[in-house]
């Protein structure tokens, strides 16, 4: 199977993530954050899927954050959702490394994400302890709240990660 072409995601994707999402995540209902992160101004976030052929096979999403008390400007990764016919084939890697990428190049100097470090760790990601989320984590999540450094000069941060609107729902951060 040739491999997917990622870009950035536009208002034409919406009907296929309208039918991504539910696919991958049968038990969560993550359009309503989905569509509210798609709908946040210019800039607020970035958005690549996955296209294979005429199919949208993937879609990840980084929204950008302030740390409180800090200049320093970091980066929520999260939803990522793979096609569940596509999933373990690569999708999910090729579309977190083109997102780290596309990063480097902003100020973005940080990005955090609430997920499996099995999974996560693969790409450098590791348990952060000095960037707080914005709501208090089951304690057996900890391990999965998780950082790696973008770009030159990264210096270490603290403080409480400051979310837009669609993310402060305490809901989205617990089990
Ligand atoms: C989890 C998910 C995003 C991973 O994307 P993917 O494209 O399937 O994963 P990749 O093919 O890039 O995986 C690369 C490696 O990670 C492993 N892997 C995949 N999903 C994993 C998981 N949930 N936990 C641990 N390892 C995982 C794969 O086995 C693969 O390892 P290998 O190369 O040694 O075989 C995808 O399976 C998915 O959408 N799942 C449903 C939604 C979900 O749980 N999203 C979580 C993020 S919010």
């Amino acid at each position: 199977m040739t491999e997917p072409e990622i870009r950035p995601g536009d208002a034409n994707d919406l009907v296929a993530l309208e039918a991504l999402y539910p696919a991958a995540f049968p038990d969560e209902d993550l359009l309503p954050l989905v569509r509210a992160l798609l709908a946040e101004a210019e800039g607020a976030v970035l958005s690549l899927v996955a296209v294979s052929g005429s199919a949208l096979v993937g879609h990840i999403l980084f929204t950008r954050c302030g740390v409180e008390g800090q200049g320093a400007e970091a980066a929520l990764l999260g939803p990522l959702a793979i096609a569940p016919d596509r999933q373990r084939s690569g999708i999910g890697t090729l579309l977190i490394a083109a997102g780290l990428e596309r990063l480097e190049s902003c100020r973005t100097s940080r990005v955090l994400v609430l997920g499996d470090p099995d999974y996560y760790g693969r790409f450098g990601f590791a348990p952060d302890a000095a960037i707080l989320p914005p709501y208090r984590l089951p304690q057996d999540w900890h391990d999965a709240w998780q950082s790696r450094a973008v770009g030159v000069g990264a210096s270490a941060i603290s403080g409480r990660l400051q979310v837009p609107a669609p993310w402060r729902d305490q809901a989205l951060w617990l089990p």
